[in-house]
């Protein structure tokens, strides 16, 4: 695609950017994302009978079972060109704050730092009494077992109806009030607080950078739209950039 002079430019001149990343960023590595009709996660599953606390307590086996299936899934995947050129993109701007909403930790795997986990993580384990990450539990079992208290492991991953994490939330509040430049990538821009990002950096008079194959809530109020996949349209955005 040609990317518009003005993206460029935005990029080029930013002090601060903010990224905001989706399952779309990591479907060119094999990663299914969520809303996707054919291909998406929830294409096969029911999210609200497998990604709750209700659907937890009711059957934490079959829980574990689909998480482990996840997990097995995010760990075979390489970051694809996308995510290589959020690395690189990081070392070109005096500042950069990356905000995923993936869980499958291929930011880090590609080399992204200080990356701001909104959903939490696939591979952490959390113990349900303590809500504290538990790492020596064993885990040949349907359902780990916390080793201090005994009680249920959880994935390490935010829920439907639970609230994110304090950290990330405060870090990317206020990260999206204090850029010049918020690049969307990969995200249907239907998951609050996630959403509302986007409109707390136009407010403050950042540009919007969308990169999506398809249009989302967030495309009307974007400065430019670059319809394509992250993997192709990322690194071409960075071969624009006087590196
Ligand atoms: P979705 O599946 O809702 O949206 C993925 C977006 O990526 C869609 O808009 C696709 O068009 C786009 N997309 C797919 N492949 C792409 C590609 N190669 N390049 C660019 N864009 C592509 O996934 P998310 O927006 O990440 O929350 O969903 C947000 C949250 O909803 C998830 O974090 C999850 C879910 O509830 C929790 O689990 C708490």
């Amino acid at each position: 695609m040609s990317i518009p002079r003005g993206a460029i430019s935005a990029v080029r001149d930013a002090q601060h950017v903010f990224v905001l990343t989706g399952s779309g960023v990591s479907a060119e590595s094999g990663v299914p994302t969520f809303r996707d009709a054919q291909s998406g996660l929830w294409a096969k599953y029911d999210p609200l009978q497998l990604a709750t606390p209700d659907a937890f307590l009711n059957d934490p086996a079959l829980v574990w079972r689909w998480y482990r299936w996840r997990r097995e899934l995010a760990a075979r995947a390489t970051p694809n060109p996308g995510h290589l050129a959020l690395v690189r993109l990081a070392r070109f701007v005096p500042q950069l704050t990356l905000v995923t909403q993936n869980v499958d930790g291929l930011h880090q795997k590609a080399g992204s730092r200080d990356v701001v986990e909104f959903h939490g993580n696939l591979f952490e384990n959390r113990c349900l009494n303590e809500n504290v990450i538990v790492t020596d539990a064993a885990e040949c079992v349907d359902v780990p077992l916390c080793p201090d208290c005994g009680g249920p492991l959880r994935p390490g991953v935010v829920w439907f109806g639970e609230a994110i994490p304090a950290k990330p939330l405060e870090t990317a509040i206020a990260a999206s009030s204090q850029c010049d430049l918020f690049l969307s990538v990969g995200t249907s821009s239907a998951v609050w607080p996630a959403a509302g990002l986007a409109d707390s950096a136009a407010s403050n008079g950042a540009s919007i950078i969308e990169i999506n194959l398809e249009a989302t809530p967030l495309t009307s109020d974007s400065h430019y739209n670059l319809v394509g996949k992250s993997g192709e349209v990322l690194p071409e955005l960075l071969d624009c950039l006087p590196l």
